[in-house]
């Protein structure tokens, strides 16, 4: 390969206005990198670990590197190819001079992996393999590439470079969007950070805490560490790690979107409920594709707390196409009814659980109960062949009416109190006033009859 690969980038391309080109790598080197801290060493720890027992191979990515050079120098005897992108001029320029000749400080960095793993990097010619593997470009996050990478490689950049917790997690999405089925993440973010000053230059951050590294996480990757290192490396602040692997399938196939609509209940006939919950779908896909952002939309029949075996889903499919809404799937209510007693199995919470388990045996499955199945099953956390992994999504929309919020409050709290805490804060809700639906419902009943008995009481896949 050798040094001409990575000096594609040109002095021309610098954003001269972007805070990151007056970052100064040599001042972040000297406070940070110059001795190892025990934070530091801890991650290292770690990270050495997880490559040593997953071995990725071929091409890797660092992203937001700037002058911290151990994730690279880690991960370079694995690597076939290491792309370093970074938006910070003083940065790419930082990064190319330590191609060609690494400043001292690293040597105790080396020394002190082949300290932790002999085997590994005893042997390794760390210059000739940064001059020859690694390829530096001047990009930002939010334009890397999907699906490329075998590795991919972020440490304390997400939350590092905005406060609008959007653009953190549209961060971490684009980020994990570039790794190729079950390639292998390695992540660190400062965790409970509100910004620094640095340099005189006031550098913003989204407050975060190991909650909210899984909520981000874990709806693509089957995470094998997920950690706040023991050592705080500032009063407060430790660092959160995330390593493990993206899903089979999911790299690919996960929407970023579920929207929800038109909830009915097989009892009742289609009426403002459902209609007015359509023109919202509208604006909100609108909003989504103009933000590029991919979503599916989803009915949720309920069947099963007043069942109507009369129930006509090809009429009601047919109503909804008739509005233009026609939704990737219709899924029944009592479909779910397997999954129940898993999500019971994962609360965490014990006085809950014995509340929903002696509320089955005297009743039912609670309302709230199937709420939070529902949504865990959407974003992937519970899995049935009914529901396929096509239909699943890193953040989901319901569109519902307000009677429902008490409810929907429940179940985010069980779902809160489970394994898969966090997942409460990929749901968000769009609450329809029960006036606004009353004003015109006088048409409410009968926009179209129940007369027709069917066979269809099984989900209704649309053909793509
Ligand atoms: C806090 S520093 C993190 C440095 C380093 N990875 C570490 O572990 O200490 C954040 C880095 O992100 C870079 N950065 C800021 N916005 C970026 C973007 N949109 N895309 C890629 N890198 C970005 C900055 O130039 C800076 O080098």
């Amino acid at each position: 390969m050798g040094i001409t690969k990575y000096s594609t980038y040109c002095l021309e391309d610098i954003d001269k206005d972007s805070i990151w080109d007056q970052f100064d790598p040599y001042e972040y080197r000297d406070i940070n990198f110059n001795e190892i801290s025990l934070t530091d060493e801890e991650v290292l720890r770690d990270m050495v670990a997880f490559y040593n027992e997953n071995r990725p191979r071929g091409r890797f990515l660092e992203v937001g590197a700037s002058s911290n050079l151990y994730p690279i120098l880690a991960a370079l005897p694995y690597a076939a190819q290491i792309d370093v992108w970074d938006l910070g001029a003083k940065n790419i320029i930082y990064l190319q001079a330590q191609c060609v000749k690494l400043d001292k400080m690293w040597q105790q960095w080396i020394d002190k992996l082949i300290q932790i793993d002999p085997k590994t990097y005893g042997r390794v010619n760390f210059q000739q393999q940064l001059r020859d593997k690694v390829i530096i470009e001047k990009s930002s996050i939010f334009d890397l590439p999907k699906r490329r990478y075998n590795n991919i490689s972020m440490n304390t950049t997400a939350e590092s470079i905005t406060n609008d917790r959007n653009k953190f997690e549209e961060a971490v999405n684009c980020f994990l969007g570039s790794g190729k089925q079950e390639a292998t993440v390695v992540t660190t973010y400062v965790g409970n950070s509100k910004g620094y000053e640095y340099a005189g230059i006031h550098f913003p951050a989204v407050y975060v805490e190991v909650s909210d590294i899984k909520g981000v996480l874990d709806p693509a990757m089957n995470l094998s560490k997920l950690d706040k290192t023991k050592m705080e490396f500032r009063p407060g602040n430790s660092l959160i790690m995330g390593f493990g692997k993206l899903r089979e399938k999911q790299a690919n196939k996960q929407r970023d979107f579920s929207i929800e609509y038109a909830h009915i209940y097989t009892n009742s006939s289609v009426g403002a409920e459902q209609l007015f919950t359509i023109p919202v779908l509208k604006k909100i896909k609108t909003r989504l594709e103009k933000k590029r952002k991919s979503f599916l939309s989803v009915v949720l029949v309920d069947d099963y707390s007043f069942p109507n075996p009369a129930f006509n889903y090809r009429r009601f499919n047919q109503w909804l196409s008739d509005h233009g809404a026609q939704p990737d799937i219709i899924f029944r209510e009592s479909q779910l009814i397997p999954l129940c007693d898993e999500v019971i199995e994962n609360i965490t919470d014990e006085k809950i659980k014995e509340q929903i388990v002696n509320y089955i045996r005297i009743k039912r499955y609670p309302c709230s109960l199937f709420i939070a199945v529902w949504y865990l099953m959407r974003l992937g956390y519970i899995k049935t062949l009914l529901f396929d992994e096509k239909y699943l999504a890193s953040q989901l929309v319901n569109i519902l009416p307000i009677s429902f919020k008490p409810y929907e409050d429940k179940a985010l709290e069980i779902i809160a109190k489970t394994n898969f805490a966090g997942a409460e804060k990929q749901i968000e809700y769009h609450f329809l006033e029960e006036k606004a639906l009353s004003k015109k419902s006088n048409s409410r009943n009968n926009l179209f009859q129940n007369n027709e008995i069917t066979a269809e009481n099984i989900f209704i896949e649309i053909p793509e």
